[in-house]
């Protein structure tokens, strides 16, 4: 078990890896959480881990009750936050009370969203149990739904009372879900911790495998890298924009396709290489690393190529542009994986000359 603290004065906050659901009620009750708990969850996660959390918060003594939102990201909405909101007040949720979101990255966001707004704030709890959520989405305190023309155009920084990651419930995520959790784990190798990203390479096969205590150390160094890059940065001002690497042509990728092609990972895969390539135009990273980012993310069962009109990307980015202050800012890889460097002057030529080569025909 492992544990690392998110040090924001009096929002501090512990995220707990490698730990049983079995034990989420003791952990509450560690937390001197005394009121009610409304367990907010999804169909799919709810069938799987919904009992046993709830046996565990009633063992502790709480009043417990749980809600299962349908799964997917298309429910992201205000639809769902409003009826989460009703749910609320038909169980009598007071200031005391606790949200616990159990899920991925889209509960997490959702419920998260949920107690940053209603009774203007209840403390919640992230439970992930994608690899993605446990890697990145279940820290720093980014809450939200999507907005119909924009992603994640509604929300709040609104930071976790804890994050309580059980590794053991990955051993049910579907494989491609997984390889797109590791998307992220790699962008924190990439843009902050060369030797992170070198112990991926070698033990890769392991993690793939779900070797318990090499998978709880990607998780443990994905929220200590992110941790540091939030305590610096709390509400992205600056140093925060960092994680978007892989992230400009990964977001234009999802949304020409309206969401519906690629995993937000394996985008950001896409979107990674994309990026390491444009480096390697502008002079700043040499073939060698851009060879080792594309092996590793090949490796991964992670897609690096995409089948898209290059024109339909250029078109999304153009939008991006609009939409974030006239600019688009690219988060690239510095000499070697660990260093970045944010270019908002990267030529259109360059970019399309990149995204055609990394076009497969169909
Ligand atoms: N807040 C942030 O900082 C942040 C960062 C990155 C991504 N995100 C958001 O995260 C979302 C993506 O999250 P995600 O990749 O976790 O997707 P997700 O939440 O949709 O989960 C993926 C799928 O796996 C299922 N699932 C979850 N846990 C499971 C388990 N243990 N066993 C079996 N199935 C399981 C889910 O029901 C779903 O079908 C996006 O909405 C994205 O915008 C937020």
């Amino acid at each position: 078990m492992k544990i690392v603290e998110v040090k924001l004065g009096d929002r501090t906050y512990p995220i707990h890896i490698g730990v049983p659901l079995t034990h989420i009620g003791d952990a509450l009750k560690e937390k001197n959480f005394s009121g009610k708990v409304l367990v907010i969850t999804n169909t799919t996660v709810g069938k799987l881990y919904g009992d046993m959390v709830m046996e565990s918060l009633s063992n502790a003594g709480f009043v417990a009750s749980i809600t299962k939102i349908p799964d997917g990201e298309k429910y992201k909405t205000l639809e769902t936050v409003n009826n989460l909101y009703q749910i609320c007040m038909d169980n009598k949720l007071e200031r005391n009370s606790v949200i616990v979101a159990l899920g991925g990255g889209v509960v997490g966001d959702i419920a998260g969203f949920v107690a940053a707004t209603f009774m203007r704030g209840l403390p919640f709890v992230q439970v992930p149990t994608t690899l993605l959520s446990q890697v990145d989405s279940s820290v720093g305190g980014k809450v939200g739904v999507n907005h119909p023309k924009s992603k994640n155009m509604i929300g709040a920084f609104y930071q976790p009372s804890m994050v309580y990651t059980d590794i053991s419930t990955l051993k049910t995520l579907p494989e491609r879900e997984f390889n797109a959790g590791l998307a992220e784990a790699l962008k924190y190798g990439i843009i902050r911790d060369k030797k992170y990203f070198t112990v991926l390479e070698r033990d890769l096969i392991k993690i793939k495998s779900l070797h318990l205590e090499r998978v709880e150390y990607t998780v443990w160094r994905a929220c200590q890298l992110k941790k540091w890059v939030v305590e610096l940065d709390e509400k992205e001002q600056g140093l925060r924009a960092i994680l978007n690497f892989g992230h400009t042509i990964g977001h234009a990728i999802e949304s020409a396709t309206n969401y519906k092609t690629y995993l937000h990972g394996e985008a950001v895969s896409i979107g990674m290489v994309c990026a390491a390539k444009i480096a390697l135009e502008l002079e700043l990273l040499d073939k060698m690393w851009v060879r080792r980012i594309e092996k590793i993310l090949i490796r991964a069962g992670l897609p690096i190529k995409h089948s898209i009109e290059v024109d339909k990307i250029i078109e999304q980015i153009v939008f991006d542009k609009k939409v974030q202050e006239g600019k688009v800012r690219f988060v690239l890889p510095n000499g070697r994986p660990g260093r970045t460097i944010i270019k908002d002057d990267v030529p259109e030529d360059v970019i399309r000359k990149v995204l055609e080569e990394q076009r497969e025909s169909i």
